[in-house]
Protein backbone atom coordinates (compact mmCIF):
# COMPACT_ATOMS: atom_id res chain seq x y z
CA UNK A 1 0.00 0.00 0.00
CA UNK A 2 0.73 3.65 -0.30
CA UNK A 3 2.39 5.11 3.00
CA UNK A 4 3.96 8.74 3.59
CA UNK A 5 5.49 10.13 1.10
CA UNK A 6 5.17 7.52 -1.22
CA UNK A 7 4.82 9.50 -4.44
CA UNK A 8 5.49 7.03 -7.14
CA UNK A 9 3.49 3.82 -8.18
CA UNK A 10 3.26 1.44 -5.15
CA UNK A 11 5.07 -2.02 -5.74
CA UNK A 12 3.51 -4.63 -8.03
CA UNK A 13 1.62 -7.68 -7.03
CA UNK A 14 1.00 -9.03 -9.89
CA UNK A 15 2.84 -9.43 -13.73
CA UNK A 16 0.36 -7.09 -15.07
CA UNK A 17 1.34 -4.43 -12.62
CA UNK A 18 5.23 -5.26 -13.30
CA UNK A 19 4.17 -4.64 -17.22
CA UNK A 20 2.82 -1.01 -16.03
CA UNK A 21 5.86 0.17 -14.42
CA UNK A 22 7.57 -0.47 -16.64
CA UNK A 23 5.62 1.37 -19.38
CA UNK A 24 5.37 4.06 -17.42
CA UNK A 25 9.34 4.33 -16.50
CA UNK A 26 9.92 4.17 -20.66
CA UNK A 27 7.48 6.54 -21.71
CA UNK A 28 8.89 8.86 -18.72
CA UNK A 29 12.25 8.13 -20.16
CA UNK A 30 10.98 9.75 -23.39
CA UNK A 31 9.05 12.58 -21.82
CA UNK A 32 12.61 13.60 -19.68
CA UNK A 33 14.45 13.14 -23.14
CA UNK A 34 12.12 15.47 -25.13
CA UNK A 35 12.12 17.85 -22.09
CA UNK A 36 15.49 18.43 -21.78
CA UNK A 37 16.10 18.48 -25.22
CA UNK A 38 13.38 21.26 -26.03
CA UNK A 39 14.22 23.19 -22.45
CA UNK A 40 18.27 23.17 -23.65
CA UNK A 41 16.89 24.66 -26.84
CA UNK A 42 14.73 27.06 -25.63
CA UNK A 43 16.92 28.53 -22.57
CA UNK A 44 19.57 28.67 -25.27
CA UNK A 45 17.57 31.61 -27.70
CA UNK A 46 17.91 34.16 -25.12
CA UNK A 47 21.66 34.03 -25.61
CA UNK A 48 22.21 33.70 -29.96
CA UNK A 49 22.83 37.00 -31.66
CA UNK A 50 22.77 35.43 -35.16
CA UNK A 51 20.05 36.52 -37.56
CA UNK A 52 19.22 35.06 -40.59
CA UNK A 53 17.74 37.81 -42.87
CA UNK A 54 17.05 35.82 -45.84
CA UNK A 55 15.42 32.49 -44.37
CA UNK A 56 12.49 32.07 -46.22
CA UNK A 57 12.14 28.36 -45.81
CA UNK A 58 13.80 25.05 -44.82
CA UNK A 59 12.53 21.86 -46.86
CA UNK A 60 15.24 19.60 -45.00
CA UNK A 61 14.55 20.82 -41.21
CA UNK A 62 10.78 20.40 -41.21
CA UNK A 63 10.95 17.21 -42.96
CA UNK A 64 13.07 16.04 -39.99
CA UNK A 65 11.65 17.94 -37.26
CA UNK A 66 7.77 16.10 -37.96
CA UNK A 67 9.01 12.98 -39.43
CA UNK A 68 11.27 12.29 -36.08
CA UNK A 69 8.19 12.91 -33.74
CA UNK A 70 5.99 10.48 -35.18
CA UNK A 71 8.63 7.96 -35.08
CA UNK A 72 9.35 8.78 -30.98
CA UNK A 73 5.55 8.32 -31.01
CA UNK A 74 5.43 4.84 -32.26
CA UNK A 75 8.55 4.58 -29.19
CA UNK A 76 5.40 4.89 -27.36
CA UNK A 77 2.30 3.50 -28.57
CA UNK A 78 3.48 0.37 -29.77
CA UNK A 79 4.37 -0.75 -26.11
CA UNK A 80 1.40 0.48 -25.04
CA UNK A 81 -1.23 -1.23 -27.39
CA UNK A 82 1.05 -4.21 -26.35
CA UNK A 83 -0.03 -3.63 -22.80
CA UNK A 84 -3.67 -2.97 -23.36
CA UNK A 85 -3.82 -6.24 -25.08
CA UNK A 86 -1.89 -7.75 -22.51
CA UNK A 87 -4.60 -6.50 -19.43
CA UNK A 88 -7.73 -7.68 -21.91
CA UNK A 89 -6.50 -11.41 -22.34
CA UNK A 90 -8.33 -13.92 -20.25
CA UNK A 91 -6.42 -17.19 -19.54
CA UNK A 92 -8.36 -19.80 -18.11
CA UNK A 93 -9.08 -18.37 -14.29
CA UNK A 94 -9.42 -20.79 -11.56
CA UNK A 95 -11.34 -18.61 -9.50
CA UNK A 96 -14.05 -15.87 -10.43
CA UNK A 97 -14.99 -12.97 -8.03
CA UNK A 98 -18.10 -10.90 -8.48
CA UNK A 99 -17.98 -7.35 -7.35
CA UNK A 100 -20.82 -5.34 -6.96
CA UNK A 101 -20.51 -1.34 -5.92
CA UNK A 102 -22.98 0.36 -3.92
CA UNK A 103 -23.11 3.62 -2.30
CA UNK A 104 -21.36 3.00 -0.73
CA UNK A 105 -19.26 0.07 -0.16
CA UNK A 106 -18.70 -3.28 -2.02
CA UNK A 107 -20.61 -6.46 -1.74
CA UNK A 108 -18.69 -9.52 -3.04
CA UNK A 109 -20.16 -12.72 -4.91
CA UNK A 110 -18.14 -16.27 -5.13
CA UNK A 111 -20.50 -17.85 -7.24
CA UNK A 112 -17.79 -20.53 -7.98
CA UNK A 113 -18.33 -22.08 -4.18
CA UNK A 114 -22.03 -22.61 -2.95
CA UNK A 115 -22.90 -18.77 -3.39
CA UNK A 116 -20.74 -16.99 -0.63
CA UNK A 117 -22.01 -13.67 -0.51
CA UNK A 118 -21.05 -10.83 1.73
CA UNK A 119 -20.62 -6.86 1.72
CA UNK A 120 -17.94 -4.78 2.78
CA UNK A 121 -18.06 -1.87 4.77
CA UNK A 122 -15.38 0.76 5.37
CA UNK A 123 -14.35 0.64 9.49
CA UNK A 124 -15.50 4.10 10.86
CA UNK A 125 -12.45 5.86 12.17
CA UNK A 126 -13.93 5.67 15.94
CA UNK A 127 -14.22 1.83 15.39
CA UNK A 128 -10.73 1.46 13.97
CA UNK A 129 -7.96 -0.93 15.61
CA UNK A 130 -4.98 1.14 17.04
CA UNK A 131 -2.88 -0.87 13.77
CA UNK A 132 -5.54 -0.37 11.35
CA UNK A 133 -5.29 2.15 8.46
CA UNK A 134 -7.89 5.09 8.61
CA UNK A 135 -10.44 5.22 5.65
CA UNK A 136 -8.33 1.72 3.87
CA UNK A 137 -9.34 -0.98 6.49
CA UNK A 138 -12.58 -2.88 6.15
CA UNK A 139 -14.57 -5.18 7.71
CA UNK A 140 -14.65 -8.58 5.48
CA UNK A 141 -11.44 -9.19 3.62
CA UNK A 142 -11.90 -10.26 -0.05
CA UNK A 143 -10.25 -13.41 0.26
CA UNK A 144 -8.17 -14.71 -2.73
CA UNK A 145 -5.65 -17.23 -3.53
CA UNK A 146 -2.16 -16.15 -4.50
CA UNK A 147 -0.54 -17.88 -7.44
CA UNK A 148 -4.11 -18.61 -9.29
CA UNK A 149 -5.61 -16.54 -12.34
CA UNK A 150 -8.35 -14.66 -10.95
CA UNK A 151 -11.30 -13.11 -13.07
CA UNK A 152 -12.98 -10.47 -12.02
CA UNK A 153 -16.35 -9.33 -12.86
CA UNK A 154 -17.53 -5.91 -11.81
CA UNK A 155 -20.90 -4.13 -11.56
CA UNK A 156 -23.12 -1.93 -9.43
CA UNK A 157 -26.38 -1.49 -8.16
CA UNK A 158 -26.73 2.30 -8.39
CA UNK A 159 -24.29 4.63 -9.86
CA UNK A 160 -20.99 3.90 -11.12
CA UNK A 161 -18.50 2.97 -8.90
CA UNK A 162 -14.86 1.78 -10.06
CA UNK A 163 -12.96 -1.08 -8.30
CA UNK A 164 -9.04 -0.20 -8.73
CA UNK A 165 -6.56 -1.73 -6.85
CA UNK A 166 -3.06 -0.11 -7.72
CA UNK A 167 -1.00 -3.00 -6.43
CA UNK A 168 -2.13 -5.53 -8.84
CA UNK A 169 -2.95 -3.26 -11.74
CA UNK A 170 -6.63 -3.39 -11.56
CA UNK A 171 -9.42 -0.84 -12.61
CA UNK A 172 -12.52 -1.99 -13.83
CA UNK A 173 -15.64 0.55 -13.87
CA UNK A 174 -18.78 -0.98 -12.16
CA UNK A 175 -21.93 0.23 -14.41
CA UNK A 176 -24.93 -0.44 -13.39
CA UNK A 177 -26.70 -2.92 -16.12
CA UNK A 178 -23.40 -4.03 -17.08
CA UNK A 179 -20.54 -7.01 -16.35
CA UNK A 180 -17.14 -5.85 -16.63
CA UNK A 181 -14.09 -8.48 -16.78
CA UNK A 182 -10.87 -8.87 -16.13
CA UNK A 183 -8.33 -11.02 -15.27
CA UNK A 184 -5.15 -11.17 -12.47
CA UNK A 185 -2.80 -12.97 -10.76
CA UNK A 186 -1.29 -12.22 -7.51
CA UNK A 187 2.20 -13.25 -7.06
CA UNK A 188 2.34 -12.65 -3.23
CA UNK A 189 0.93 -13.06 -0.10
CA UNK A 190 -0.27 -10.21 1.74
CA UNK A 191 -3.05 -7.61 2.09
CA UNK A 192 -3.78 -5.62 -0.96
CA UNK A 193 -5.35 -1.95 -0.58
CA UNK A 194 -7.62 -0.14 -3.42
CA UNK A 195 -10.02 2.66 -3.48
CA UNK A 196 -13.15 3.20 -5.55
CA UNK A 197 -12.47 5.36 -8.39
CA UNK A 198 -15.47 6.73 -10.03
CA UNK A 199 -17.10 9.69 -8.27
CA UNK A 200 -19.75 8.22 -7.23
CA UNK A 201 -21.67 10.27 -4.47
CA UNK A 202 -21.41 11.91 -0.94
CA UNK A 203 -19.10 8.57 0.33
CA UNK A 204 -17.06 8.09 -2.61
CA UNK A 205 -13.94 7.89 -0.76
CA UNK A 206 -14.97 6.25 2.08
CA UNK A 207 -15.69 2.58 0.10
CA UNK A 208 -12.11 1.04 0.36
CA UNK A 209 -11.11 -2.40 -0.92
CA UNK A 210 -8.97 -5.04 1.16
CA UNK A 211 -7.51 -8.06 -0.65
CA UNK A 212 -6.06 -10.46 1.42
CA UNK A 213 -3.91 -12.63 -0.53
CA UNK A 214 -3.60 -16.10 0.73
CA UNK A 215 -1.48 -19.44 -0.12
CA UNK A 216 -4.15 -21.90 -2.60
CA UNK A 217 -4.65 -24.58 0.61
CA UNK A 218 -5.71 -22.00 3.07
CA UNK A 219 -8.02 -20.73 0.31
CA UNK A 220 -9.60 -23.81 0.33
CA UNK A 221 -10.01 -23.78 4.17
CA UNK A 222 -11.64 -20.48 4.47
CA UNK A 223 -14.13 -21.71 1.47
CA UNK A 224 -14.99 -24.78 2.93
CA UNK A 225 -15.19 -23.35 6.34
CA UNK A 226 -17.68 -20.54 4.54
CA UNK A 227 -19.94 -23.89 3.24
CA UNK A 228 -22.69 -24.47 5.85
CU1 LIG B 1 -17.97 4.16 -5.46
CU2 LIG B 1 -16.66 6.18 -5.79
Amino acid sequence: MSTWANLGLQDSASPLMEQLIFFHDHALLILVMITVLVGYLMFMLFFNNYVNRFLLHGQLIEMIWTILPAIILLFIALPSLRLLYLLDEINEPSVTLKSIGHQWYWSYEYSDFNNIEFDSYMIPTNELATDGFRLLDVDNRVILPMNSQIRILVTAADVIHSWTVPALGVKVDGTPGRLNQTNFFINRPGLFYGQCSEICGANHSFMPIVIESVPVNYFIKWISSNNS
